[in-house]
């Protein structure tokens, strides 16, 4: 007789953003003569820049002819163009990585939901609170005891940036610049949790997916950037939002040979890693990958950064609609989310209901994130302008504060 896995009866009841999608079609088909603008899931918009297209398309012609077919790739890590690609991109960050701590995946949400099963079953694992659900969600699901989850409040008073873990503790997500608060880290900071890291021999898992947004220079861009990162800390970063492959599902991990772990010699994780990847993974598509190393040229960088930029006018666009409204806002500078407290106090999905109800806005509650979410909400700044405008008029029009 088959059992089902007890571990997921432990999970939260869904997972948040089908959730939203749920309530925001239950308003749709209550109120169907009403216009409901999105600025929930961080999801991108814009068209992909002509390079990009030329990259993917090449991708596909590639398949057309029998001397450029490609099937499976020599191992699931990645085509070397691109691999090289994402070397070369390092290099010029000042970080010298080896073309085997490389590995091409299909998205950050799939690596670092996956990348717990390397570590012990029995560790104590540090999440910044609120947080990207898949970090916790995945560790559940592996079957480790949410009673040892230990959580690092985010909080206005300490900038949306955790202390230090009191205790011992063995792997620790960060992310920055951060899904969902829009915090970015500086080196500073970055540097107390390497330094932490490396004393305790504890791991790292620097989830970089809107590093893109970074403008500001002195704001690392990735972890290795600081000093010490790379005996300690893993990093997974992706196209999604660097260039508008949501849909089209292109991401990297790094996994320097240099980790020292508790157990174990050293280049253990890399090799774990690499077999995990082997056994249950065949590679990123060979299309999209062709797409990657596009976006990679020079000129798929300077088209990309035009998008973002776009984006970035919008995250613009929100703080300065919600502070004319007299709310506190958070992130939205070199990150592409807004934090914003709920006004009055509000709980996180009480202020998503009257959002939506008064101003037809759809925002993503705080309290989703995590506990120390509570009474605050995100809007994305991934939408189309228009919209985007539409709803900061709504906003200041209709909203009841
Ligand atoms: C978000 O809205 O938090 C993200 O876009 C979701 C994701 O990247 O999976």
């Amino acid at each position: 007789m088959a059992r089902t896995n007890p571990t997921y009866d432990r999970l939260a009841q869904g997972y948040l953003f089908p959730e939203i999608g749920k309530r925001t079609r239950a308003f749709i088909a209550a109120n169907p003569s009403s216009k409901v603008m999105r600025l929930g899931i961080g999801d991108t918009t814009q068209p992909l820049p002509p390079t990009v297209i030329s990259g993917l398309a090449s991708g596909v012609q590639k398949l057309a002819k029998i001397e450029t077919y490609t099937g499976y790739q020599d191992d699931s890590s990645g085509m070397p163009a691109m691999k090289t690609a994402l070397l070369e991109r390092y290099k010029a960050m000042g970080i010298t990585l080896d073309l085997s701590d490389i590995f091409v995946s299909d998205g950050a949400k799939s690596d670092s939901a996956n990348i717990q099963s390397i570590f012990d079953i029995d560790s104590v694992i540090a999440f910044q609170d609120p947080a990207y659900p898949v970090y916790v969600d995945s560790n559940i699901m592996a079957g480790r005891n949410k009673e040892k989850f230990v959580y690092m409040p985010c909080t206005e008073a300490n900038g949306f940036f955790p202390s230090l873990p009191k205790s011992k503790v063995d792997v620790i997500y960060l992310c920055s610049p951060n899904n969902p608060t829009g915090a970015v880290a500086t080196k500073k900071q970055l540097k107390e949790f390497v330094d932490y890291a490396n004393a305790n021999k504890a791991i790292i898992i620097f989830d970089a997916a809107y590093s893109a947004y970074i403008s500001s220079p002195e704001l690392p861009r990735s972890i290795y950037e600081v000093e010490g990162a790379k005996s300690c800390a893993i990093e997974i970063n992706s196209f999604s939002k660097e260039a508008g492959f949501t849909g089209v599902r292109l991401g990297w991990s790094i996994v320097p040979k240099e980790i020292v772990c508790e157990d174990g010699e050293i280049g253990k994780l890399n090799r774990l890693w690499a077999r995990r990847q082997n056994t249950m993974f065949n590679g990123a598509s060979n299309i999209v990958q062709e797409g990657g190393v596009a976006v990679l040229s020079a000129k798929g960088q300077e088209e990309c950064y035009k998008v973002i930029d776009y984006y970035m006018g919008n995250a613009r666009l929100i703080k300065a609609g919600l502070e004319a409204k007299g709310i506190t806002v958070f992130g939205g500078v070199n990150a592409p989310y807004i934090w914003m407290k709920t006004p009055n106090g509000m709980k996180s999905w009480e202020f998503f209901d009257k959002l939506l109800n008064e101003a037809h806005v759809v925002g993503t509650p705080g309290s989703g994130f995590g506990a120390s979410g509570e009474g605050y909400f995100r809007l994305s700044a991934f939408g189309i302008r228009e919209n985007v405008i539409a709803a900061l008029d709504s906003i200041q029009k209709n909203l009841k504060i």
